[in-house]
């Protein structure tokens, strides 16, 4: 067994496990934090993307004890003050989700894609970096409605406050 020190959306947590349990499952069922989902075994389905120290990581390819010492975001941590984050928001309003499955590893994916570009994003480069996410609802399109949406919403809003 192994101890695990992490500070998840703001909160410093700890707890044991064993050495080969993934950070998806501490997430999950130590922590109870189920929007992450599980959506493969190979690492290629995005449903369990969260932030490990501000970037965007699949949680089922990190071990546990490897995340130990961490800041990890997850999507129950991007709304604040029950506002939703702006990528949220922009999922809702462009309707980029169908069944939901995987709208919290898109979403995460989002933010950091527009976190990393600083406002200078365009649609094939969208398409390229949500290549490691999967959905089988939405055909994509407005899932990419909804990141541009933002961008632009998280960029001028980034420009204002200069
Ligand atoms: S569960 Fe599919 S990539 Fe992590
Ligand atoms: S909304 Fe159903 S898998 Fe993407």
């Amino acid at each position: 067994m192994a101890k695990v020190t992490l500070t998840v959306n703001g909160r410093a947590v700890s707890g044991e496990c064993e050495d080969r349990t993934l950070l998806v499952n501490f997430l999950r069922e130590k922590l109870a934090l189920t929007g992450t989902h599980v959506g493969c075994d190979t690492t290629q389905c995005g449903a369990c993307v969260v932030h490990m120290d501000g970037k965007s990581v699949k949680s089922c390819s990190v071990l546990a004890v490897q995340a130990s010492g961490s800041t990890v975001t997850t999507i129950e941590g991007l709304a604040s003050g029950g506002e939703l984050h702006p990528v949220q928001a922009a999922f809702k309003e462009h309707h980029g989700l169908q069944c939901g499955f995987c709208t919290p590893g898109m979403v995460m994916t989002a933010v950091d894609m527009i976190n990393r570009h600083g406002g200078a994003l365009d649609e094939a480069t969208v398409r390229h970096e949500l290549e490691g996410n999967i959905c089988r609802c939405t055909g994509y399109h407005n899932i990419v409605k909804a990141v541009l949406a933002a961008n632009a919403e998280m960029h001028a809003g980034r420009q204002a406050a200069e």
